[in-house]
């Protein structure tokens, strides 16, 4: 791969999709792509390009080479001093701000195969004070490979090396095969689809949310990229609707529209309640 074949796809895939491939891994682009040269028989890069640009085939095409340039890695009850706090410094406010509708929304954005997407699920189940609430959990992700995995709620050990024997046996069955399936109740309250965190017109057909996990998917970002996905994050968010990243995450100078909030075991975000009134500050 010439050093101007790597400049025009990195270009192209990050204006895809935000991801930035910095320039020390271009062995590894190069590795990663030429399995893709292979299967359309393309002579060198180049060409490999002219399809991502101009076949008709190339939206197909574009989301294999994404494919294979991302990393999934997730697993259930992630991080869990964070989940600690969602669950009892977050939810008992949520659930005294929506004691009226009774309806409460949150989104795992960037949800791999679904591992986030269900310990949200289960926490809520754990937590019982929305028991007989309208509650959806929703899972998005650019990959549809990785969403087919999450619709079938299979896992083996890897996915649950942070999931205790309580958990283990209260919220899932044993399939054979070393795997186990997450069980209908909770795949009950969650939906998977597909999107692109950077396509603003397609957010607009998501709900507006009580709390958005957006956990390790921009560290593969550039700055810009970010700010685009935090606007459209906030946009998502209903007023006073919390933000939560992955721990190696924060909004230094991204000038994001989002109220940092100290809780006792974590830091997370918050859509302001009213335009206009900015300011770091304690719950
Ligand atoms: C490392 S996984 C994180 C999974 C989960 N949030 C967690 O923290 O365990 C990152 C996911 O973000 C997805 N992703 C990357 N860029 C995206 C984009 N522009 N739109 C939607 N999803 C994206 C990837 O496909 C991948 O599944």
């Amino acid at each position: 791969m010439s050093a101007e074949e790597f400049r025009l796809l990195r270009d192209h895939v990050y204006s895809h999709c935000g991801i930035l491939v910095h320039e020390d891994m271009k062995f590894v682009m190069e590795r990663r792509l030429w399995p893709r040269l292979e299967v359309l028989g393309a002579p060198d890069f180049s060409a490999y390009h002219r399809y991502l640009r101009y076949d008709a085939n190339r939206h197909v095409e574009l989301e294999a080479a994404v494919e294979s340039l991302t990393t999934h890695e997730t697993y259930f009850f992630r991080e869990p001093s964070q989940l600690k706090a969602f669950r009892e410094e977050l939810l008992p406010t949520l659930e005294k701000r929506n004691a009226r509708t009774r309806r409460l929304r949150l989104w795992s954005a960037g949800c791999s195969s679904g591992e986030e997407a269900y310990t949200l699920a289960m926490l809520l189940k754990e937590e019982r004070r929305f028991d007989d609430w309208d509650v959806e959990v929703y899972g998005t992700d650019i990959s549809r490979r990785v969403l087919a995995m999450a619709r079938r709620a299979e896992y083996g050990p890897s996915a649950l090396r942070a999931t205790s024997a309580d958990l283990l046996e209260r919220f899932f069955l044993p399939t054979g095969h070393a795997k186990v399936r997450v069980r209908d109740e909770v795949r009950a309250m969650v939906s998977f689809g597909h999107h692109n965190l950077l396509d603003e017109a397609g957010s607009q057909l998501v709900a507006k949310m009580d709390a958005v996990f957006c956990r390790n998917v921009m560290i593969y970002f550039d700055q810009s990229a970010r700010r685009k996905v935090l606007r459209i994050l906030r946009d998502r968010l209903v007023p006073g609707g919390y933000l939560l990243l992955g721990h190696s995450e924060n909004l230094l100078n991204l000038g994001a529209d989002f109220e940092l909030v100290h809780l006792r075991g974590d830091l997370v975000y918050r859509r302001p309640e009213l335009p206009g009134l900015l300011g770091s500050e304690s719950r």
